[in-house]
């Protein structure tokens, strides 16, 4: 059996809610050891660029006053150390959220069962590499590839997802796709795609936002259009992140998507969807209730999204949201919070599923 180590107790005052039942979710602790990045497909479409330490200086340039990577014209949240420490923190937060590291099939994919073919993940857009290390460490003898465009601390591969995975097609067993649908220009494709990657029995896992504000009844806060200047005022600020990942390419519809996406795609099988609603604005909480676990939770969020918040800074203003406009809607945002009458929540929505053991791969091009 494995652990858990849910850090968040989910009793009745809390206000975090998922619309769909859950169970199965468990993290195994195992000895930390080298991430094996070297593992390269020796397909004949190859990525434009595999990191050396000499293009350091090429993938990055600043806007805003914050480093963004210098690669993609698509994906534009910063990719400096301060993001990276924001990605950690979250990657924390999510574990809170989803109650473990891991959805309960990948212990069943990644069981040691063939020899000669260690099981091999592949992590899309891994950020700060945090969920990627995760793994190697609780499969040591797993090979693990994180691509990004960015280099990480760990062996990786630097890559545009959008170029295409055909170089990657049949080498793993597990394909992690987390919070990137910003850079994603086409993401149901991206799904077509990770089918093929996938070796039969294989596992994908994805997150999205859905960029959209929940009242506290869980219905999306409508607005004429999406630059209707009224409040609430995060809900307005969510508004124009949505016009700012469309305005560069981004794929704001895809965490709605993918259940479907996933469905109707003949590679794919046990598909399971888990969603949830995390507080922006909680409703009013009674702290004689609250546990520290559920306190710290929310602080946890909190910051998150502050941080969050802050990241999306130079995506806002590089998209033509005026400088002194975003200022006074980060001012009303923060007023908001600290006034905590109108509750707003975020919406994640994660879907998991297994390829069949046998798929006409000709057929599902
Ligand atoms: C919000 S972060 C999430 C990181 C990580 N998946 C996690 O959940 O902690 C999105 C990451 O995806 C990467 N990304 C976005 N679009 C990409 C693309 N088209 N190709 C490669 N990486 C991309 C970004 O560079 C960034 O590191």
């Amino acid at each position: 059996m494995h652990q858990t180590d849910m850090d968040y107790d989910s009793d009745q005052d809390s206000d975090i809610r998922s619309t769909t039942d859950f169970s199965g979710m468990s993290v195994s602790s195992k000895p930390t050891t080298v991430i094996d990045g070297s593992m390269r497909s020796a397909s004949p479409a190859p990525s434009v660029l595999s990191f050396t330490s000499s293009f350091r200086e090429h993938l990055f340039k600043e806007e805003y006053g914050r480093n963004l990577n210098a690669y993609s014209d698509v994906y534009k949240l910063p990719a400096d150390e301060e993001e990276l420490t924001r990605l950690d923190e979250q990657h924390n937060m999510l574990i809170s959220v989803m109650g473990g590291k891991y959805v309960a099939p990948m212990y069943e994919v990644m069981v040691d069962d063939t020899p000669g073919e260690p099981k091999a993940v592949l992590d899309l857009g891994s950020g700060s590499g945090t969920w990627i290390m995760d793994v190697v460490r609780d499969w040591p003898n797993c090979t693990a590839v994180a691509v990004d465009l960015i280099p990480l601390q760990i062996p990786s591969e630097v890559d545009d997802i959008n170029l295409g995975l055909e170089h990657f097609y049949g080498d793993f067993n597990v394909v992690h796709s987390r919070l990137i649908s910003y850079g994603i220009k086409d993401y149901h494709r991206l799904v077509d795609q990770i089918s093929h990657v996938l070796r039969p029995r294989g596992l994908v896992f994805f997150m999205e936002l859905d960029f959209h504000a929940y009242d506290e009844h869980d219905r999306k806060i409508e607005a004429a259009s999406e630059f209707d200047y009224q409040p609430p005022w995060w809900s307005c600020w969510f508004r124009l992140l949505r016009f700012a990942i469309q305005n560069n390419g981004g794929d704001v519809d895809a965490a709605p998507n993918i259940i479907k996406w996933v469905q109707d795609h003949p590679a794919f099988e046990e598909v399971v969807y888990k969603d949830f609603f995390l507080p922006i604005i909680p409703r009013p909480r009674n702290p004689e209730r609250e546990t520290p676990a559920q306190a710290q939770f929310y602080q946890k969020v909190f910051n998150d999204l502050m941080a969050f918040h802050k990241s999306c800074r130079p995506l806002l203003l590089g998209s033509g949201i005026p400088e002194d406009m975003l200022d006074d809607l980060d001012r009303r945002c923060l007023q908001e919070s600290a006034e905590g009458r109108i509750p707003q929540f975020t919406h994640i929505e994660c879907v998991w599923a297994r390829k069949k053991a046998n798929v006409d791969e000709e057929h599902t091009k």
